[in-house]
């Protein structure tokens, strides 16, 4: 059966690492006689630039009729004075809301070959690194109504943030599902101490999980869990949480591996299709140069052959591909060592396909 991945490349290094994990696709496609199709879809700064912004109607569409969308990276410096609406982020937000993505997954392992990236004390890391963050991706105050106005002559601006019960159940049963298949334990972070949407979201997710008898879960405050991924990440299994506060808790899990340019995300709704990405953004600095690390989004594209195209076999085989190249000792620059020769972008991506075949 055909199946057809939209191909959002994005802004910054989005095209080079695009291309890479298109070929990895390829290349394994081919191995196992998979028919895939692909279809290149504008967004980000690049689509502001054909459409006059970032996620036009006509990409959104695209999207849905795939089965699954891999993107490289959205934003640029370049539109930080444009106008909000028509920011290059604004189209990644607009695309999760149209496709339904609602629950966001963020791994954070610590991969044994690059543990010296981790700016963790040696002590705390080898312990262990491996939890995921479970983020509510399409509600809360990322899209609640928000005003900036003058009230008696004075600049005021209000953002919202809401939750409602059916919102928080399925992105509670996302995260005790997953937990099931690991270590069997949910922590739901949350700000209860202080805000009614926390209580919300608490008491749902307690209720919720009365239906998986065999996961522990726990309760934990942001403040306290933003503590606790820097002072002992080893006690994580399955963090859920909502919108903002897996934002910004995620972004600091990313960075205790020391390897962002190494994981993979993918976000998903009711059904099949998803959206994956790499974690890390468009690093424009380093753009056009060949200099980018392409893993992150070569096994985002593991994932989205095994969660949206049902096909572990290959996803498993792109991702041994990976791990046997970085214990060969292959590194791109953002990883390798003084005495290291560093591959260029493209390099890395032949390196793993060799290994697939
Ligand atoms: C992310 C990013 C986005 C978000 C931005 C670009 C809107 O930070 O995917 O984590 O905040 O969701
Ligand atoms: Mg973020």
């Amino acid at each position: 059966m055909r199946k057809i991945i939209a191909l959002i490349a994005g802004d910054g290094i989005g095209p080079e690492i695009i291309r890479e994990a298109r070929q990895v696709l390829e290349t394994v496609a081919g191995k196992y006689g998979r028919q895939l199709d692909f279809a290149e879809v504008a967004g980000g700064g690049a689509a502001i630039d054909r459409f006059g912004e970032p996620m036009p109607q006509c990409s959104v569409d695209a999207c849905l009729s795939a089965d699954a969308v891999l993107l490289g990276a959205l934003g640029h410096p370049k539109y930080d004075g444009v106008a909000p609406a028509i920011r290059p982020e604004k189209g990644l937000l607009k695309l999760r809301q149209a496709l339904g993505l609602f629950a966001n997954i963020r791994p954070a392992k610590l991969i044994p070959a690059l543990k010296e990236a981790s700016p963790l004390r040696a002590d705390i890391r080898d312990r262990g690194i491996d939890f995921l963050i479970v983020r509510e991706l399409i509600g809360g105050i990322y899209f609640g109504k928000r005003k900036t106005e003058a009230i008696e002559g004075v600049m005021t601006a209000t953002d919202t943030l809401t939750y409602s019960r059916p919102e928080i159940e399925r992105i509670a049963r996302v995260a005790l599902e997953l937990a099931a298949k690991r270590k069997r334990r949910v922590l739901s972070v949350d700000k209860e101490n202080v805000l009614d949407s926390s209580k919300l979201w608490r008491k749902t997710v307690t209720e919720t999980a009365a239906a998986y008898p065999g996961i522990a879960l726990s309760h934990m405050l942001v403040d306290n869990a933003a503590m606790q991924i820097v002072r002992d990440p080893a006690q994580f299994d399955v963090i859920v949480t909502e919108n903002m506060f897996g934002d910004i808790l995620s972004d600091e899990a990313s960075m205790i591996t020391g390897s962002i340019g190494l994981i993979p995300s993918w976000s998903r709704g009711e059904g099949k299709r998803g959206l994956y990405e790499p974690i890390h953004g468009s690093a424009p600095d380093i753009a056009g140069k060949n200099l980018a690390n392409p893993i992150g989004t070569i096994l985002s594209a593991a994932q989205l052959l095994r969660h949206s195209l049902d096909l572990e076999e290959e996803a498993r085989d792109v991702e041994l591909a990976v791990e046997g190249v970085l214990a060969a000792g292959y590194r791109t620059a953002d990883i390798a060592g003084a005495e290291d020769r560093p591959l260029t972008c493209s390099e890395m991506g032949e390196r793993i396909r060799r290994e697939i075949l």
